[in-house]
């Protein structure tokens, strides 16, 4: 079974990648992104509760998040492994995991620098019921302004501007950052298979290192 974490930066392109290796393995993408994402749009209780949150660019309680990967773990779709993408994202949420009998066999750290952060965002579109991301400049659609699946508008993220990416940044550098060194250890010790990648290649390149190790 391969449970796999992708790991890094808020940009990095880890809903980029999630997307080609769920692809490649037929595992589910577990994006805590994505799933707020659509509680905010669907004006739900928990939407109503991490809209600020979420535009503020800060963390979700771990209590929110464990509670949401514990109900999609149940799904029979997560049956032979699942793609982890930004959750954990704090120590809590990994004892979290832990504590639900979830062990990983692929950790995947995708290394970005924080000023090439800021730009990529700022192209960033999405395709909101899908998750689908793309850039205007590096990974543009078929047809501008357009998702490629399903022909629907792209959108720009609210949390993308400027000044909320500085501060995600800065929550990663506090928050999550830890959480290589957490893993690096584990995987010293255990069968965790913990690499790292160059996330400044193109989507094609990082996507074939990934490859290459699992
Ligand atoms: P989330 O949606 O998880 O955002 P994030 O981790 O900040 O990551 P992003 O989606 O912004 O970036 P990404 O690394 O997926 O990059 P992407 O592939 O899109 O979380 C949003 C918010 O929800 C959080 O701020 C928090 O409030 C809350 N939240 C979510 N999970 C939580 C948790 N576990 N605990 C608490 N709170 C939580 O790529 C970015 C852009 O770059 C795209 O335009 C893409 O086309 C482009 N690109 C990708 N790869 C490349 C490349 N190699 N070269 C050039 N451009 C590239």
């Amino acid at each position: 079974m391969k449970n796999i974490i992708l790991l890094g930066p808020p940009g990095a392109g880890k809903g980029t990648q999630a997307d080609l290796i769920c692809e490649l393995l037929n595992i589910p993408k577990l994006s805590t992104g994505d799933m707020l994402r659509e509680a905010v749009a669907s004006g739900s209780s928990l939407g109503k509760k991490v809209s600020n949150i979420l535009d503020s660019g800060g963390l979700v309680s771990d209590d929110v998040i464990g509670s949401l990967i514990e109900d999609r773990l149940k799904m029979s779709d997560c049956v032979n492994g699942s793609l982890f993408d930004g959750v954990p994202r704090t120590l809590g949420q990994a004892q979290i995991l832990d504590e639900m009998g979830v062990t990983f066999s692929h950790v995947i750290e995708i290394l970005v620098k924080d000023e090439v952060i800021v730009e990529r965002m700022s192209g960033r579109r999405v395709h909101p019921a899908s998750g689908r991301n793309y850039h205007v400049t590096f990974n543009p659609p078929k047809s501008e302004g357009l998702d490629d699946v399903s022909g629907e508008e792209l959108i720009q993220r609210e949390d993308d501007k400027p000044e909320t990416v500085i501060k995600r940044l800065s929550v990663y550098h506090e928050q999550t950052k830890p959480l290589t060194n957490f893993y690096s250890n584990i995987a010293n010790k255990t069968g965790l298979n913990y690499f790292s990648v160059d996330g400044t290649n193109s989507v094609q390149e990082v996507f074939k290192d990934i490859k290459e190790n699992i």
